[in-house]
């Protein structure tokens, strides 16, 4: 009997493959194995014998038992570490073929003018698209009976022009110089770049959404020569050369003085093309001075504060500085033209 259990941890230890192992086992510990008949047999032998059996066979399965965990766990790790080679992935190594993308023009230009205000000092405020007709109108001193309205074709949301109680797709960032004075009050520096919307035909120089940067700055004594110092300011950031510019009186019901600043044409020289409408001259910066109505419209006194204002074409601006010479590519979500930025 003691030769039969050597034998048999003989061959486990002697095993090559899990089958080999596995085979052991049927034939030694199985149900019809060599151990369960020797317990079979018990009945035939005497009390003695049977005592001295018992303890043999319990000796023997527990000495054939760890034996073959044991060598199971072997064949059972190298098992796994093949498995893990064969699996094995670097969650490190970058997605192939994910081209990456880059920000539009807009933006790009847009965070730039950001930056250069923020280092003058000037907050930049966010404001909703869809605006109330108070804020986009009646409070900038343009009446629901003001020809002025006729000047920005609006898109007006369900239930229309209603007094001051109607919503409509904002057609300038100018409500947020409103928005900014009753949440900040003065004195205040801010800039609000957007998106505005206008219900025009579209062509080379026109879009019904298109992007504006509001600027507005409100302290004891603003004047004319502060709009023109942060005018240039501007131009020169952006377009890192000298552009020539003119300023023109302008009508904006919500200044006053107001201006038109143009520049020269970057995309003809001034010579004339579809963009400039032939004019050799690009509207760029209308600005001025805060109209006192206005101020008071948002609880700040005329008589200690005053401002001025400017609305910058960003879209123009853009198109300017990349000499693009038709506003709707801007839109388009054309990758020929976006991949150029
Ligand atoms: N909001 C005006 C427009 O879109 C531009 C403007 C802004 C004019 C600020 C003066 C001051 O036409």
């Amino acid at each position: 009997m003691q030769d039969l259990l050597d034998n048999a941890l003989a061959r486990i230890g002697a095993a090559q493959t899990d089958e080999e192992l596995e085979a052991v086992r049927v034939e030694v510990l199985g149900r019809k194995g060599v151990l369960a008949q020797l317990s079979k047999d018990m009945g035939k032998l005497t009390p003695d014998e049977r005592v001295a059996r018992g303890k043999f066979i319990n000796a023997s399965k527990q000495a054939l038992e760890t034996a073959y965990d044991q060598k199971k766990s072997v064949f059972d790790r190298a098992a796994l570490a093949k498995r893990l080679d064969s699996e094995w992935m670097d969650l490190t190594v970058p997605a192939a073929g994910v081209p990456p993308g880059s920000l539009h023009p807009v933006t790009q230009i847009q965070w730039e003018i950001e930056d250069l205000f923020r280092s003058m000092g000037f907050t930049v405020l966010d404001g909703p698209e869809v605006e109330t007709e108070f804020h986009n109108f009646d409070a900038l001193n343009i009446p629901a009976d003001h020809p002025a309205r006729d000047m920005q074709d609006t898109f007006w949301l369900d239930g229309g022009q209603g007094g001051a109680g109607g919503y409509l797709l904002r057609t300038h960032t100018s409500p947020v110089q409103v928005r900014g004075m009753e949440k900040l009050g003065p004195p205040l520096r801010m800039i609000a770049p957007g998106r505005v919307f206008r219900n025009e035909s579209v062509d080379a120089s026109h879009e019904h959404t298109f992007y504006q940067l509001e600027g507005m700055m409100i302290d004891r004594e603003v004047s004319v020569g502060h709009l023109i110092y942060f005018m240039k300011t501007l131009l020169t950031a952006i377009f890192k050369k000298d552009v020539t510019v003119r300023l023109r009186p302008g009508y904006f019901p919500f200044v006053e003085p107001g201006f038109e600043l143009d520049i020269r044409c970057l995309i003809c020289g001034g010579a004339g093309c579809p963009v400039c409408k032939q004019s050799g001259w690009v509207e760029l910066l209308p600005c001025g001075l805060v109209n006192p109505h206005v101020l008071r419209k948002s609880g700040i006194d005329p008589a200690e504060w005053n401002g001025f204002a400017f609305g910058l074409g960003l879209t123009r601006l853009v198109m300017m500085r990349y000499a693009i010479d038709d506003i709707r590519w801007l839109q388009s979500g054309d990758l020929r033209f976006l991949r150029q930025f």
